[in-house]
């Protein structure tokens, strides 16, 4: 098993939100992905111990953005090293919400989607959530920041959360 084969699967990164019972958080991903297109259903997996874990499967859905090219440490450390559970992560943040009320940051972002859960996978240390599009908007025209930009230009580490965390 050589794991380093696990970096030639290419991915974008996005941070995932939600809002329930009035706390907010949002958590960068590299999960996300499109698994249907009629109709529109995204899947995204999401640490139980990640706060926004909590909040996605207490609200029923959650907001997305994907992440461009202008993301630097400072914007992902905020929202992919720091948990919810220690700060505010929309607070001072570019933020609006979706029709149903999740916030989301517009700023480094170059898309949007928003998703009702329709169904939820177990996956023992993440949620597997499966979630149909009811709102989906470009942002930008900025270039979508991938996992190797990330990696490879900005230098960007990975914490033991992410699925892709890999012991050095
Ligand atoms: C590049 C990168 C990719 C990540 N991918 C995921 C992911 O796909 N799923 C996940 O649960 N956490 C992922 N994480 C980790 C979460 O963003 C992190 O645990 C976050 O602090 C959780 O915040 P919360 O507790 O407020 O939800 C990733 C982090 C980074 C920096």
């Amino acid at each position: 098993m050589n794991e380093k084969a696990l970096y030639k699967i290419t991915y974008g990164l996005y941070v995932v939100s939600a809002e329930a019972e009035g706390k907010s958080s949002g958590c960068v991903v590299n999960t996300l992905t499109q698994v249907t297109a009629s109709p529109v259903r995204l899947s995204v997996a999401i640490n139980k111990e990640n706060l926004t874990c909590e909040l996605i499967q207490k609200a029923g859905r959650f907001a997305a953005v994907a992440l461009d090219q202008r993301a630097d440490l400072a914007f992902i450390g905020r929202f992919g090293f720091r948990s919810g559970r220690d700060m505010e992560k929309y607070e001072g943040a570019s933020t609006a919400r979706d029709a149903a009320g999740m916030p989301y940051c517009w700023e480094n972002a170059c898309a949007r989607y928003s998703c009702r859960i329709i169904d939820t996978l177990d996956l023992g240390t993440h949620m597997l959530f499966i979630g149909e599009a009811e709102e989906l908007e470009i942002l930008g025209e900025q270039e979508p920041l991938t996992y190797s930009y990330y990696r490879n230009v900005i230098k960007g580490g990975t914490p033991k959360n992410a699925p892709s965390y890999q012991e050095k």
